[in-house]
């Protein structure tokens, strides 16, 4: 009798395994996650190409080892820290329907001009692909296109055609006939993962991959992937708003903190060279609730609209819905604005916006969150042409935020007039048109703004 192949309950969400069934994942805190999956010994020299290697005097490594190609899509190359490295493999993540087969279609048609396009396709066939190339205004000229979810396919057409970049749109619908278990389950994405990533290395040929996630977390998401590849790239947006941000969350080839920011529309996916404009728009002005932020992203200061509605609470417990900020760190604002400046929130709904889709992380975006509660509380509009500056602490207290010259200086090229900062930021300011009122506490800065009386 041949032996019963190995199992194991894995967890879909995170990959823990369990010798048994168990309701909730104790890494990850899922429930209902695990599924019974075969298990098999991965080969053995995983990692780097197969081949023994020797190892190497680091100051002997030419600088510029790392071979970069650029698309020509700043906003994309941006991301990437320059451009998309050979040999690397990169995941691009997001919702379904976001953009991410559009944003890698551009990229194949720019790349396509100097050298050949692999477009591996698990849930397009060519040509449903060609319909929105041609949407898209993309000939498709120099890229090839293969529909296969066979993983030893995808490797012997790589093998065989020699391209210069790779797609695998998605990861999900690829399997490993090594692996019994169904596409998408986390022993096949982790396998299939694996094998791409000696591809790229072993044929020094950049890959990206596609990978779906859902907010309900219910299907493998690409997370289980993220410490495997070199790259780990998420597009982001509202569904129904058209910009689309592109974020890198871990980059072996570059820093993590810059942003691209695309426009989608019947044409594809535009790139945003001035987003600040761009997000400034359709503002408001004059309107209370409404205040300009300067955030930074990466190196890239960026004027984003925040918007706040407080209305008195008809029945029962008072909501608080945010959208683009950190929610818990809105709660600890109004319990400040609360506390620190008498402005007490206990019987209002508090809406809180941010205006294209954008999500800022940043606590120098604290008190212009706050200005802008405080002012729809109050119904008084801030003035429109100031923004807003500073990381709040609990005390009620402005904290000096990072790059207020370059915040500064954006504000003032999109024409404003005036910049409400942490008093002790004003010691980094190196001249200015904009007129510069140092605050030193949230009640302060309500005054300054002429939201709260003095
Ligand atoms: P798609 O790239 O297929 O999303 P994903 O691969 O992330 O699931 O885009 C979804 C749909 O939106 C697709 O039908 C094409 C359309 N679309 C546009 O019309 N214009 C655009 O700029 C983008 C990005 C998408
Ligand atoms: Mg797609």
């Amino acid at each position: 009798m041949p032996p019963r192949p190995k199992t194991a309950f894995v967890c879909q969400q995170c990959g823990f395994q369990s010798p048994k069934w168990i309701g909730r994942c104790p890494s990850c805190d899922g429930w209902n996650t695990f599924v019974e999956e075969r298990l098999v010994a991965p080969p053995k020299g995983r990692g780097l190409a197969r081949a023994t290697r020797e190892p190497i005097a680091l100051d002997a490594v030419p600088a510029d080892a790392e071979q970069r190609l650029a698309t020509g899509i700043g906003e994309f190359d941006r991301v990437l820290g320059g451009g998309i490295v050979r040999g690397s493999l990169v995941l691009l993540g997001g919702d379904p329907g976001i953009g991410k087969s559009s944003l890698l279609m551009h990229a194949s048609a720019a790349l396509a001009t100097r050298g050949t396009v692999l477009y591996v396709s698990g849930e397009e066939s060519a040509a449903q692909t060609k319909i929105r190339a041609r949407r898209f205004g993309i000939s498709g000229e120099g890229i090839m296109h293969l529909a296969e979810t066979d993983l030893g396919s995808v490797i012997e057409a790589v093998r065989r055609v020699r391209p210069s970049f790779v797609v695998v749109d998605s990861i999900q619908t690829m399997s490993s006939d090594a692996i019994a278990s169904a596409a998408g389950g986390v022993s096949q994405l982790r396998e299939c993962t694996a094998r791409l990533l000696e591809l790229a290395k072993g044929e020094d040929v950049p890959i990206f991959l596609v990978g779906h996630v859902t907010k309900e977390g219910a299907v493998a998401g690409p997370r289980v992937l993220e410490h495997i590849v070199d790259a780990v790239l998420y597009l982001e947006g509202e569904r129904f708003h058209a910009f689309r941000i592109l974020r890198a969350t871990k980059n072996r080839f570059g820093s993590t903190d810059e942003v691209g920011v695309f426009e989608m529309g019947e044409s594809g996916l535009r790139e945003v060279t001035n987003p600040s404009e761009v997000f400034l728009e359709e503002r408001s002005r004059g309107v209370a609730g409404s205040v300009v932020v300067p955030t930074v992203e990466g190196t890239r200061p960026l004027l984003v609209e925040v918007q706040a509605l407080v209305t008195p609470t008809a029945f029962g417990l008072p909501r608080r819905t945010v959208n683009g900020a950190d929610a818990q760190r809105v709660l600890l604002l109004l319990a400040v604005l609360a506390k620190r400046a008498g402005l007490s929130l206990g019987s209002h709904d508090v809406y809180v916006n941010l205006v294209g889709g954008l999500r800022i992380r940043e606590p120098a975006a604290d008190l212009g969150l706050a200005v802008a509660v405080a002012s729809a509380l109050r119904d008084r509009a801030a003035d429109p042409r100031t923004v807003f500056i500073g990381e709040l602490g609990l005390g009620g207290e402005l904290r000096r935020v990072q790059r207020v010259v370059a915040r500064l200086r954006e504000a003032e090229r999109l024409g404003f007039a005036r910049a409400v900062i942490p008093a002790a930021s004003l010691g980094d300011l190196d001249g200015t048109a904009l007129e510069v009122v140092g605050a030193s506490s949230l009640r302060e800065a309500l005054e300054r703004s002429g939201v709260i009386e003095r």
